[in-house]
């Protein structure tokens, strides 16, 4: 017998965040057919396939994906004509990649003009990604008004910008609070329903689509200034020859201090383009960001000086120097390499002529110098840098450091405080904090 589901559902992108949200509707009980332009990718996913490191009440998210396939619940395809000709409910999930420093609207733009050839009457389309803050109400509104149906009163159109963290997806989805906005009351509420199949947490409504926009943008900013903070410090504190984490740590224990940790830089999608998404709009209201355009320099300059951090300590001279990195993704416990502060390390390191072999178990195999484990990484390696946290780096890890490592004077530079905190270190191997 046919399942009865809840709602039929497309979405479109099926990327970090579009992957697990499709899924997320298909455990609410809606039958779901994701989108994307990427026919490898869609392919991959058919078979059950995906690199993606979430996991949802214990069961990671490839098991979850094949049940779902197995079930009927969940398709991927690059033909959104029969995921559109079904679904009343069209999710948006196609984000706006920085290209020259500028948002790039092509991605988001192909997709409504794909979503305009079978928009019906009724429909809700529910735009997840990212925005400048302006693009729903002047991008997103009239492109979509092209299929000759007009927001609001023969769709809706809905805002709920995603807030999700890579790694906790599925968590999230059900408990991070939603912002909700529409093009009007009735969207917004149809919007904030649509939502609610799959969270058990409060939909915040937001007053309009620029509201919505903007805390988005604000929230993954504060983080970016955040960080920019305690990095500047690390800068102070390595002259000083204290501990960055130690400081940062009892700062901390002050009840209205809440400092992040430091690190060698801020990558991924979210942190540093929430900034270049604010710039041109800033640029055009004649206001300059002093401050967070000040963050963004001091966060981009972090991998530079932790590669020169490795440089200095070294015994040779970089042209005859090798050296192991640890963690390449973009964040701790991630699978993304996006735009990752390690990537950017490793090329200063290599531009300065050292040979880099890099570790991470979760980053699928794209770079020419990653290597299959830590044993290798380190292997006659004159130091190690830490550039990312990742299950299984710990201190333990220290007696296989001064068994591979060369042993003329080894060190590690400790960007993420694996091995900062020691007590005891074994003598000859030095560890230097970020
Ligand atoms: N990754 C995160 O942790 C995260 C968190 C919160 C919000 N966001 C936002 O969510 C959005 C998506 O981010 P992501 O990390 O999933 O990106 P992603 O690059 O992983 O996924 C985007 C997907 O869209 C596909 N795509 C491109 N053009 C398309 C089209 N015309 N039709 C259908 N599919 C198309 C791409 O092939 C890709 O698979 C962005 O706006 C991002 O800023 C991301």
């Amino acid at each position: 017998m046919a399942e009865d589901y809840y709602n039929e559902v497309a979405v479109f992108g099926l990327g970090f965040v579009g992957l697990p949200l499709a899924l997320c509707f298909t455990l609410a009980n809606c039958r779901v057919v994701g989108v994307d332009v990427d026919a490898g990718l869609v392919q991959e996913i058919n078979n059950g396939v995906t690199h993606h490191h979430e996991q949802y009440r214990g069961f990671p998210i490839q098991e979850i994906l094949r049940q779902e396939l197995a079930r009927g619940s969940f398709k991927a395809t690059t033909d959104p004509e029969e995921a559109l000709s079904r679904a009343r409910d069209i999710v948006v999930t196609v984000g706006l990649p920085v290209v020259e420093g500028e948002p790039d609207t092509r991605p988001l733009t192909d997709c409504l003009r794909t979503i305009t050839t079978g928009l019906k009457p009724g429909d809700l389309v529910l735009v997840r990604s990212t925005l400048v803050p302006g693009m729903m109400r002047r991008l997103v509104k009239p492109l979509l008004e092209e299929s000759g149906l007009t927001a609001g009163r023969d769709f809706y159109l809905g805002y709920a910008p995603e807030r999700i963290a890579e790694g906790r997806a599925f968590e999230e989805f059900v408990t991070m609070p939603v912002i909700v906005s529409g093009v009007d009351e009735i969207s917004r509420n149809e919007a904030a329903s649509l939502l609610q199949i799959i969270t058990r947490a409060e939909t915040l409504p937001a007053s309009s689509f620029e509201v919505a926009e903007a805390a988005k943008l604000v929230e993954n900013i504060s983080r970016d200034v955040s960080i920019a903070l305690v990095n500047e410090l690390s800068a102070l504190t390595g002259a000083m020859g204290i501990n960055t984490f130690e400081v940062v740590r009892l700062a901390n224990s002050h009840k209205r201090v809440k400092l992040l940790q430091p690190g060698p830089g801020v990558g991924g999608y979210c942190l540093p383009n929430a900034f270049r998404y604010l710039a041109p709009v800033a640029r055009e209201a004649g206001i300059d960001l002093q401050l967070m355009a000040a963050a963004r320099r001091v966060n981009d300059t972090m991998p530079r000086r932790v590669a020169d951090m490795v440089i200095k300590l070294l015994p040779v001279p970089p042209a005859a120097a090798r050296v192991a990195v640890l963690g390449l993704a973009m964040k701790d416990f991630s699978s993304d390499s996006r735009e990752s502060p390690a990537l950017k390390v490793v090329a200063h390191l290599q531009e300065a002529g050292l040979a880099v072999r890099a570790f991470d178990p979760l980053v699928p195999d794209l770079y020419p110098f990653q290597v299959g484990s830590l044993e290798q990484a380190l292997d006659g390696a004159h130091g190690m840098v830490v550039l990312a946290r990742q299950q299984g780096f710990e201190t333990k890890n220290i007696e296989v450091l001064t068994r591979f490592l060369d042993p003329s004077a080894p060190f590690v530079v400790d960007t993420k405080n694996v091995f900062g905190s020691m007590e005891t270190v074994p003598a000859g191997l030095r560890i230097v904090s970020i």
